[in-house]
């Protein structure tokens, strides 16, 4: 089922237009190279990214989300996070939100975010999408959640691992690089994604250049990785309207400016 952008738009949460492209080419063409799986989302909100997993189910394939909800955490700083980033947040909000794109809910677990492997078989996963705390303890369990939930070339996805406000995820998934045989595909200004199988079929299928990015590659512990600089929509409007063969130049001009004016 095709989930579309007013779907989301529809729905409060924080997921951009190149991570929704990211997340549509890894869970449609991107399957090729995955193999089939199940889906898992560690940290859902209102569901503006658990509805877009949900729409690339495949025959037999599963999505199982975990969020804590009203659920209170277990320690002081997951507690101050939570009530500080989502005020109003509730299980029944997610599931009316979901339920409005899609006939059946995913699984819905309402606990720790590590859980989730209680629940879901080891290795059977094509992707999983982590983005519950920021705490660097917290992410830490994700990583090695993820891990065991991942098939061998199967895909995982952080969130913030690079914004100012998130230290913690920036630590625990670059230790992961580090020391733990992740290996990174693509960087969105929002999101890492990465493997811990071979990273090269999917550097090999991602466009360079899209409406929504530009990109460059580059190399971080031994491996290349593509770095994905944003075309802001705003130009883009303005590009469809120009006539076809003037477009290269004025994506060119948008990225040379992109470019001189990054801090
Ligand atoms: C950034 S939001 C998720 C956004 C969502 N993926 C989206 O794109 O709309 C983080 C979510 O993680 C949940 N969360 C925070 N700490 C958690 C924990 N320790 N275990 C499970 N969920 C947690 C919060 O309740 C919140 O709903």
């Amino acid at each position: 089922m095709r989930v579309t952008d007013e779907d989301l738009d529809a729905i409060p949460g924080w997921f951009d237009a190149i991570d929704r492209e990211l997340f549509r080419w890894f869970l449609g063409p991107g399957r090729a190279i995955s193999g089939p799986g199940n889906l898992a989302e560690l940290g859902v909100y209102m569901g503006q990214s658990a509805v877009l997993l949900g729409g690339f189910l495949e025959n037999g394939e599963e999505l199982t989300v975990v969020d804590l909800f009203e659920s209170e955490a277990g320690d002081t700083a997951n507690v101050r996070e939570n009530a500080e980033s989502y005020p109003g947040l509730s299980r029944e909000a997610f599931e009316a939100n979901y339920t409005r794109v899609h006939p059946d809910l995913p699984h819905v677990l309402q606990d720790f975010s590590e859980r989730i492997v209680d629940h879901v078989a080891p290795g059977s996963c094509r992707f999983v999408h982590v983005d519950a705390s920021h705490l660097f303890e917290h992410v830490r369990h994700d990583v090695v959640a993820a891990e065991q939930l991942l098939g061998t070339a199967g895909v995982v996805t952080f969130d913030d691992y690079r914004a100012g406000h998130t230290p913690g995820v920036a630590a625990a998934v670059w230790e992961a690089v580090a020391n733990q045989g992740l290996r990174p595909i693509v960087l969105s200004p929002n999101k890492l994604y990465a493997t811990w199988g071979d990273p090269t079929p999917y550097l090999s299928g991602i466009a360079r250049e899209t409406p929504w990015w530009t990109s460059e590659t580059q190399s971080v512990a031994g491996g290349e990785l593509l770095v994905l600089s944003p075309v802001h929509h705003e130009s883009y409007r303005w590009i469809k309207y120009l006539p076809p063969a003037a477009v290269p130049l004025a994506k060119r001009a948008r990225a040379g400016l992109a470019t001189l004016t990054k801090r």
